[in-house]
């Protein structure tokens, strides 16, 4: 089984216990830090039956036909070119394998994940989004889904909408989130003066005000799950 664009591996590592001992588990990731912690975190957790690579989903250094299944939470949308994910995926997956994955729906369904690009596109710091673009709601349309998976040699996916809440327990929290580890703003609001950066967060601030819940926010939160062989 493979966790492609694992990031720290959460489902991957989450699958591994599931496959039990005679199972095995390749954590990849194209950002070697990434791959380094997600090691770090199997072995905090004592999970063994898990080797780690460093390998890019567009081109994998697998054989052909050697895994049993493929798991990719939250990432072929941000890829440059998903039909070479796809189809790379397909490749290495035995006939008949599995593959899992999931996406972000809508970005209006998706407001803790959205709103600081919709400030951020209001005042002017970055263009309208791109659709054709990679994003995080690059492939919120089930209709693309389908043409990605389709076109890459699998069977007609089953896609599930999976809601849930996201919470977070202050504002600085959210904030902290939004400037530290969100790939697509963090680098540009960091990029701002101090000065600038207040007037966003104030303005997110205003945005998130409909999800406030006690001092934090409680948003919430869809995702496109697909399942396919
Ligand atoms: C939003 S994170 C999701 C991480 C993890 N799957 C999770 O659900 O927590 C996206 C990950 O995709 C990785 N990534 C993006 N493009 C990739 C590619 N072409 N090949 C491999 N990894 C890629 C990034 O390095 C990042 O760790």
């Amino acid at each position: 089984m493979l966790d492609l664009a694992a990031g720290l591996a959460d489902t991957g590592l989450m699958a591994a216990r599931l496959v039990g001992e005679s199972g095995r588990l390749i954590v990849t990731d194209f950002t070697p830090e990434m791959v380094a912690a997600a090691r770090r975190r199997a072995e905090e957790l004592g999970v063994q039956n898990v080797e780690f690579r460093v390998l890019d989903a567009e081109r994998m250094d697998l054989k052909t036909d050697i895994l049993d299944g493929v798991l990719c939470r939250w990432a072929y949308m941000l890829m440059i070119d998903p039909s070479a994910a796809f189809a790379e995926t397909r490749r290495v997956l035995r006939p008949g394998g599995r593959l899992a994955f999931s996406v972000w729906a809508a970005r209006e369904r998706n407001p803790a994940l959205s709103l600081v690009g919709r400030v951020l596109e209001s005042q002017g710091h970055i263009p309208p989004p791109d659709p054709e673009a990679p994003s995080a709601f690059a492939m919120a349309d089930p209709g693309r889904i389908r043409e990605l998976v389709v076109g890459a040699g699998f069977a007609e996916p089953e896609i599930e909408e999976v809601s849930f809440r996201w919470p977070f327990a202050d504002q600085d929290a959210y904030w902290r989130y939004v400037t530290e580890t969100a790939a697509s703003a963090s680098p540009i609001l960091r990029a701002l003066s101090p000065e600038v950066q207040n007037t966003v967060r104030e303005q997110v601030h205003e945005a998130a005000r409909p999800y406030q819940s006690g001092e934090g926010y409680d948003f919430p939160a869809v995702c496109l799950n697909a399942v396919t062989y």
